[in-house]
């Protein structure tokens, strides 16, 4: 499986900043990539435009929303819609993100429409899970993982979803930490998704790919990506420098 390797630049960048460190980015890594790999980029919805311009010939690159309100369009003040993501050339977009479900709130209802929409209007989504501190302290990790799944039940009947949605597995207590998961919780978070992607999909499940995020750096990017059924990892504060995010793209 083809690994994705995907920036989530959060609330950071003004245009011209993006626009310098897409620039960069491609500087380093070349119009062609030396590694058979995915580059998804997803910056805030300000530099959408700037950073497609820069991406837009380059085959491995792609451009991704980091949300969106599952309607084409109407009265939802602050809101985006998934037809302005595709519209700007957004391929990709993010769902559930911890930093969406813990500070504002988002609850699996309005996730798995979200999922849903997303899919059915086109765009391929990375939908975000994962457990607390607390919850891995209680021992609830299995039951959480499946639990933040099971909105994917109801999805089930899309053809071509293993091209379409992928898995993004980041631990809350991973994220902007500094603290990584061990080899050892990757592994056994990666299975426990796995396991019950394909009880969802059956043998298509093998084939969805599931990404860690939390604490990815240049120097444990390779070993993360080396576990099974790690199939690429989605970053946040290293993915905001072009030296450290290319390091990690080619890890
Ligand atoms: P960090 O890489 O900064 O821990 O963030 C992870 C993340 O939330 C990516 O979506």
């Amino acid at each position: 499986m083809k690994k994705l390797m995907a920036a989530n630049w959060k609330m950071y960048k003004t245009q011209d900043e993006a626009k310098n460190t897409i620039k960069d980015l491609i500087n380093i890594l070349g119009t062609e990539l030396t590694v058979d790999r995915d580059v998804l980029i997803c910056p805030p919805y300000t530099s959408l435009k700037v950073v497609a311009e820069e991406i837009k010939d380059i085959n491995y690159m792609y451009l991704g929303g980091q949300n969106f309100y599952p309607a084409k369009e109407g009265a939802y003040t602050g809101e985006i819609s998934p037809h302005m993501l595709l519209d700007v050339g957004c391929s990709y977009a993010l769902v559930g993100h911890s930093e969406r479900r813990h500070i504002f709130c988002e609850k699996d209802e309005l996730l798995k429409e979200k999922v849903k929409y997303g899919l059915e209007v086109g765009l391929n989504i990375i939908f975000c899970i994962g457990e607390k501190i607390e919850q891995r302290r209680a021992g609830q990790v299995d039951q959480v993982l499946k639990s933040q799944l099971s909105v994917l039940k109801d999805i089930n009947n899309m053809s071509g979803i293993e091209d379409r949605l992928v898995i993004a597995y980041e631990p809350v207590w991973a994220i902007g930490t500094g603290e990584v998961a061990g080899e050892k919780e990757i592994f056994e978070a990666h299975k426990i998704v796995r396991d019950e992607l394909k009880n969802i999909y059956g043998e298509v499940g093998n084939s969805i790919r599931i990404l860690y995020g939390g604490s990815v750096k240049p120097d444990n990017a390779s070993d993360i990506i080396g576990i099974d059924n790690v199939d690429g990892v989605l970053v946040g504060g290293a993915s905001l420098h072009a030296d450290s995010f290319s390091k990690i793209v080619t890890a």
